[in-house]
């Protein structure tokens, strides 16, 4: 059902029904999600918590916003719970009405979806391979010129790099002094060892034009669950507020959201882990003749693999049939079917892929 141009990794059940391999057996290298799973306590909670169904959620999240004030280092007022990051995204798109959305290209799909859906045009902002995918003032100073919204990726999902912080910096003063509105999806953030520094959270009461997203499933592996926020001045997280289906953030979502968030070394863990498994992987696969990784500083890495002599639809063939999924990257404006985008797992994971891909491509140069 789900549209090909505006798909997403992680379909693991058309995966099994095509290539006759059980969920659970497959390895799913298409989704970026926290490959140590959810900390325990999350699961817990929502055990301990079953009969809570037969109650309405608290639609204003008290508890949770509390806890995440905490975390975020932001007022709670400055906080909204969606139904993961994507519903902030639809809602400060139908909230604001853009004429016209800037994005870059590759980025995440759902911003472009969703500015379609309200009839803004979309003007995309290339990423250039030779540069490595990073963005460059001249680029914004062209693109915000007829843009009313800018949509920034950060870490950028498929690339996995960042954007440097004085350059962020340098591109929310420019749209503020020209009326553009910009909004930072920080869903990857946490993977990054300096994740506090790295954030634009510092920046919200200092510029009026800047709104945040954030999610949870993602680092505490909770898709399944959905849950994120939106971060931003007080009266615009009312106004998005105002806009919002009352009860979309279920009781599940908003205790185990509790939980992970009050689990002390779980970040700290991952954080480390994530770090050392992505410079295996990265050495390892730049290793793989005619494999080219690009540089990322999250958790999944983007890859060039023209030079194999197979295009991302025949690799992710190729890896179904031995039990691997991966992201074929084909339909994301800005990339083409060369490219391949896999998540950071744990040792024994990375390591059959890496086989995998040797076997398919020829051999690790030791
Ligand atoms: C950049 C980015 N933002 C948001 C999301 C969606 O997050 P959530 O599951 O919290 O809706 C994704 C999911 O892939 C993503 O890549």
């Amino acid at each position: 059902m789900s549209c090909q141009r505006f798909a997403h990794g992680g379909n693991l059940q058309s995966a099994s029904e095509k290539y006759g391999i059980p969920v659970e057996e497959f390895i799913d290298f298409s989704s970026n999600i926290n490959p140590f799973g959810p900390p325990p306590a999350v699961l817990d909670e929502i055990k301990q918590n079953l009969a809570e169904i037969s109650h309405y959620p608290d639609p204003d999240c008290r508890a949770l916003r509390k806890v995440l004030s905490e975390y975020l280092d932001l007022p709670p007022e400055q906080i909204l719970v969606g139904n993961g990051a994507v519903e902030i995204i639809y809602l400060i798109v139908r909230w604001k009405r853009p004429e016209r959305v800037s994005v870059p290209a590759p980025t995440f799909v759902e911003y472009e979806k969703a500015a379609r859906l309200e009839g803004s045009s979309v003007n995309y902002i290339f990423l250039q391979a030779e540069r490595n995918f990073q963005l460059q003032m001249e680029q914004i100073e062209e693109a915000v010129e007829h843009s009313d919204l800018l949509f920034l990726c950060n870490p950028n999902n498929p690339v996995g790099n960042t954007i440097p912080r004085p350059l962020m910096e340098e591109i929310i003063r420019f749209c503020d002094q020209n009326g553009v509105l910009v909004v930072v999806d920080e869903s990857f953030i946490d993977f990054l060892p300096n994740s506090t520094e790295a954030s634009c959270r510092r920046l919200i009461g200092r510029y009026s034009n800047l709104l945040l997203v954030y999610s949870l499933t993602k680092f505490f592996a909770l898709p399944g669950l959905r849950l994120g926020c939106g971060l931003g001045p007080e009266k615009i997280m009312k106004a998005l507020a105002w806009l919002k289906d009352p009860w979309s953030v279920n009781c599940f979502a908003q205790r185990a959201g509790i939980a992970a968030l009050k689990s002390p070394s779980f970040g700290e863990k991952t954080r480390e882990l994530i770090t050392q498994e992505r410079n295996y992987l990265m050495h390892n696969l730049g290793k793989i003749p005619g494999c080219k990784p690009y540089p990322a500083e999250a958790n999944f890495i983007l890859m060039d693999i023209s030079g194999m002599g197979l295009s991302a639809p025949e690799m992710v063939d190729r890896l179904g049939t031995r039990g691997i999924l991966v992201r074929d990257c084909s339909s994301f404006v800005g990339l083409n079917s060369h490219y391949i985008r896999v998540a950071v797992k744990d040792r024994q994971a990375n390591d059959r892929l890496l086989h995998s891909l040797e076997e398919i491509g020829g051999k690790r140069v030791d």
